[in-house]
């Protein structure tokens, strides 16, 4: 089975949560992995050599999480063999907008390790900071769990 990893930078738990349904929705089909950033190194990534990584992103004074993407750029100068397919998720607490997440979609794109970026991304939205997800979240997950297996084949 293709090496999947899911990592997140999680405090209220919101990124967690969805990892963990994504990471539900995958294993049957993929060896999925999932963590937060904070237990783990770049290097523990690379050295899976993983087919794919999943990455969660928490929007922050309206931007995209810039620990993961530092994270990310870690990876990158680490990695030794090129990982297949990347894919990105975001949680949020206000009103939608697609600038919250361009910089972690503009980190992915830059990393040199990764050959294909997802083209589509979930957007999920909590009621409040703490959560929980907005009514109509579930199906939202359940449509971008379908996409993530069309995308990683
Ligand atoms: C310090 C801070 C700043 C935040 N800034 C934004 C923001 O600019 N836009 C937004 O939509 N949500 C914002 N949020 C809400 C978080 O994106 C949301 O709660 C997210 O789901 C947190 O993920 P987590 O539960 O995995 O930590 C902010 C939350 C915190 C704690």
């Amino acid at each position: 089975m293709k090496k999947i990893w899911i990592i997140h930078n999680s405090l209220h738990g919101n990124s967690e949560q969805i990892s963990k349904t994504i990471a539900e929705g995958l294993k049957t089909d993929y060896n999925v992995s999932l963590n937060h950033i904070k237990n783990l190194t770049p290097e523990d990534i690379s050295k899976d050599e993983p087919y794919g990584l999943i990455v969660a992103t928490r929007i922050l004074a309206f931007r995209s999480d810039f620990e993961m993407r530092g994270f990310i750029k870690n990876l990158d100068l680490v990695a030794t063999l090129p990982i297949p397919k990347v894919a990105y998720f975001s949680t949020h607490a206000l009103g939608w907008k697609n600038m919250f997440i361009k910089g972690m979609k503009k980190t992915l794109e830059k990393a040199s390790c990764f050959e294909e970026v997802c083209p589509e991304y979930l957007e999920a939205k909590m009621e409040k900071p703490e959560g929980p997800a907005i009514e109509g979240s579930d199906a939202k997950i359940r449509d971008y769990i379908a996409t993530l297996r069309n995308f990683l084949g």
